[in-house]
């Protein structure tokens, strides 16, 4: 390791999209990987080392406010924080849906309060939500609590209560309310000369994208496929690219908004007679 600073690029999760995004962005970068589960953090970490990737492997579960600032600082300490992408998150086969309320509704939100302070001017978060989300309808005043509520009260809003919903349908409020904490953060961050944004990814094939596929809905999600623009499965490299660009000078006017990569589900669904 050389003695010059390195600009810290962070990414929760080290499944199949954190790995790609790492492995697309890390170079010349400090990559500070974090994940809950050791073996997963710890393979995905000597895998990127194997291939050149400075990387620093931080066991975090992204659920726990102190894990996620104890990241945060850990990061700061190591240089300025270029970039926070996070992908860390559960899916309805994977989690009841109080593990889906925990990690993908509370821990987003813990993640962008956590990184906040330490914003410097260009660094930008990327949290990748879901098309499940763009596909979710939410009253506008559960928007706005589920974009405003701070993360320590965000579990006990009612319409998170868990024992009212399956999970496939808190998954779908939790990815919209990325969207929305995503929006409503981007003022703040903006003060400090940073950038947040979400990214809605169709389906994909990663682990958590190929057990939905073998799941309940998995012969709903090909007929998705099949009649959508693309007609194709996604890869985490389309995703890893997405973020190449948003995290670029070249989407400086971009924030605090989602963009889709879905190859063009929603706008088929949205279209079919
Ligand atoms: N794969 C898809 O089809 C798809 C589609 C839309 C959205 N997404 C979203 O993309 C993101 C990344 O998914 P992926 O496809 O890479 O999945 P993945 O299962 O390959 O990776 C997710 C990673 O998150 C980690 N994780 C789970 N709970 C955690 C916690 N509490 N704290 C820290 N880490 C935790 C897992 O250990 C795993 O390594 C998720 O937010 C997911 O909801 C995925």
């Amino acid at each position: 390791m050389s003695g010059a600073v390195r600009d810290i690029m962070v990414v929760t999760g080290a499944g199949g999209m954190g790995e790609a995004i790492a492995r697309r962005l890390g170079a010349g970068r400090v990559v500070v990987l974090a994940d809950a589960a050791e073996a997963q953090l710890a393979s995905a970490a000597d895998r990127l080392r194997a291939n050149g990737h400075e990387v620093e492997a931080i066991r975090t579960d992204v659920s726990s406010a102190a894990d996620v600032e104890g990241l945060a600082r850990a990061a700061a300490a190591l240089g300025p924080i270029r970039c926070v992408v996070h992908t860390a998150g559960v899916s309805p086969v994977q989690a009841t849906p109080e593990q889906v309320v925990a990690v993908d509704v509370v821990g987003t939100a813990l993640v962008l309060e956590a990184f906040e302070p330490y914003v410097v001017s260009g660094t930008v978060a990327v949290c990748i939500a879901s098309m499940a989300g763009t596909m979710t309808t939410v009253d506008p005043a559960t928007l706005r609590r589920l974009a405003t509520t701070p993360a320590a009260g965000l579990a006990r809003l009612a319409e998170l209560d868990p024992a009212t919903m399956d999970a496939g349908t808190a998954y779908g409020i939790a990815k919209r309310a990325n969207q929305v904490r995503v929006e409503a953060a981007s003022p703040a961050w903006g003060r400090r000369g940073g950038r947040v944004v979400s990214i809605s990814p169709g389906i994909i094939a990663t682990p958590m994208g190929n057990a939905e596929l073998d799941g309940p809905f998995g012969e709903v999600m090909r007929s998705m496929i099949e009649m959508s623009g693309t007609r194709r499965v996604g890869t985490a490299d389309d995703i890893a690219a997405a973020v190449e660009f948003l995290v670029s000078p070249a989407a400086s006017f971009i924030t605090g908004t989602d963009l889709l990569v879905d190859g063009g589900v929603i706008a088929a669904v949205r279209n079919a007679s």
